[in-house]
């Protein structure tokens, strides 16, 4: 079977990599993909925005399966479009694709299934959201509600941060995206991740991981798309997870099967582990990236199968299997990220880094003359896999320490957290 795979981050990569160990997978195609993307398929420079083209491209290479890696594609709607002319797509439709492209549409289903979530206002105008944040004080959490690149978040732990948060949304630093904005509690607790891959109707959760959202050793530093992920999460317990699946996974589908838009594709849902239980902080219609990085290195199942079963609506005889190893990926991304960097110094040093067990994912290189150049903010994924989250995160380092590039910087500290509980257990 022929796959177009849509993306070209360190996410597309690892989708690549596994999709390209399926035997029914006769070729890849990447549009517009990577410096890395390469190695498992032919990369292909199509305009994501313009679905007529995709189309035609599908029709022309008689494309089996279509997988959209990021959100936007699937908020405009693409595997609507793809659909419609006859395609299978893994990815949600654009109706569904609202749980990650609306945060208020989001907190009305989980108001309408129970959905435990932190507790929220919206707003459409300043003067309103000012006043709302003014009663309630400092910390508290400010959101655009549309897409804005992970920018449209801010935490904020006192009342300027979180009036200049507010002004910056009304300002239309966001565009459309901050017309409305809503207002949270300020949750606390560990952050973890579920992945589910749903047809529609019935779903399954897939190996448990967990990111690092700031920019700096200690998460410290700016919030950023995520700088390094480990899989398994040693705190999402096989108890906690069921609660999960139970509280907010199933009833998060069967409220979208209920209003007439089910959702099929992966739901990453973004929770708290508060004192009160799971909370939902957000979900995405989309792989994590870089959990999507670890979670690849993890499976030991074919992928196509899984996405082409969620494609055609029946993932009935789907069970993922998983290797028991952990697996740990620390981002190199351009000094000065998440805010202005450089582009395009060298890199060196990869091959020498990769094994049989260390993969070096693209997520934002080019390539010129056969050599890689930096080309974005987080630019390589280095996933180690080992027999434990300590010993994977000591060879990811290892083959860190063998990449030449002057430019990059990485965090030393990814998994401190989950290396914290293996120390304590030993
Ligand atoms: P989001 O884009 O909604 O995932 O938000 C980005 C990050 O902001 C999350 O991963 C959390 O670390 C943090 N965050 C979002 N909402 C809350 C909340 N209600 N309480 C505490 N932290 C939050
Ligand atoms: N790593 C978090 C995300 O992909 O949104």
């Amino acid at each position: 079977m022929k796959v177009l795979l849509i993306g070209s981050g360190g996410r597309e990569h690892a989708l690549a990599f596994k999709l390209a160990a399926s035997a029914r997978l006769s070729h890849l195609y990447i549009a517009p993909g990577n410096g890395g993307t390469g190695e498992f398929g032919e990369n292909i420079a199509l305009n994501i925005s313009d679905h007529a083209e995709i189309i035609a491209f599908c029709t022309t290479q008689k494309i089996g399966l279509v997988v959209v890696g990021p959100e936007a594609p699937l908020v405009a709607g693409l595997a609507d479009d793809l659909r419609e002319a006859g395609f299978n797509v893994f990815g949600p439709s654009k109706a569904a694709a609202q749980l990650e492209g609306s945060k208020s549409f989001t907190k009305t289903l989980c108001d309408e299934m129970n959905i435990p979530t932190a507790d929220y206002s919206r707003f459409d105008n300043v003067e309103e959201a000012l006043a709302h944040v003014r009663e309630h004080g400092a910390p508290i959490v400010v959101k655009a509600d549309g897409l804005a690149a992970g920018k449209g978040v801010t935490v904020a732990q006192t009342l300027e941060q979180a009036e200049s948060a507010v002004c910056t949304c009304f300002s239309g630093a966001f565009g459309e995206a901050g017309a409305e904005v809503v207002i949270e509690e300020c949750l606390t607790g560990e952050e973890v991740s579920v992945f589910a891959i749903s047809d529609g109707e019935r779903f399954v959760t897939l190996a448990s991981a967990q990111d690092h959202k700031q920019a700096f050793d200690g998460d410290k530093g700016p919030n950023t798309g995520g700088m390094g992920a480990y899989s398994p999460a040693p705190a999402m317990t096989t108890e906690l997870l069921a609660r999960v699946e139970r509280e907010i996974v199933a009833p998060t589908l069967v409220g979208m099967a209920r209003r007439g838009t089910p959702f099929s594709g992966v739901l990453f849902a973004g929770l708290m582990l508060t004192e009160d239980g799971p909370k939902l902080i957000e979900h995405n219609v989309r792989f994590g990236d870089p959990e999507c990085q670890v979670l690849m290195m993890r499976l030991k199942s074919d992928l196509l199968e899984l996405l082409l079963a969620s494609a055609r609506g029946d993932i009935s005889d789907i069970t993922p299997e998983w290797r028991d190893e952990a697996a740990l990926c620390v981002v190199m991304a351009a000094r000065g990220y998440p805010g202005a960097y450089q582009k395009g110094e060298v890199i060196s040093g990869l091959e020498k880094a990769q094994s049989e067990s260390v993969r070096i994912f693209h997520a934002g290189t080019r390539r010129e003359d056969g050599r890689a150049l930096a080309a974005g903010g987080r630019v390589l994924g280095v996933t180690a896999l080992g027999p434990t989250i300590t010993e994977a995160q000591s060879a990811t380092y290892k083959a860190i320490d063998n990449i030449d590039w002057p430019g990059g910087f990485c965090r030393r500290d990814i998994g401190w957290r989950a290396i914290e509980a293996e120390k304590e257990n030993s």
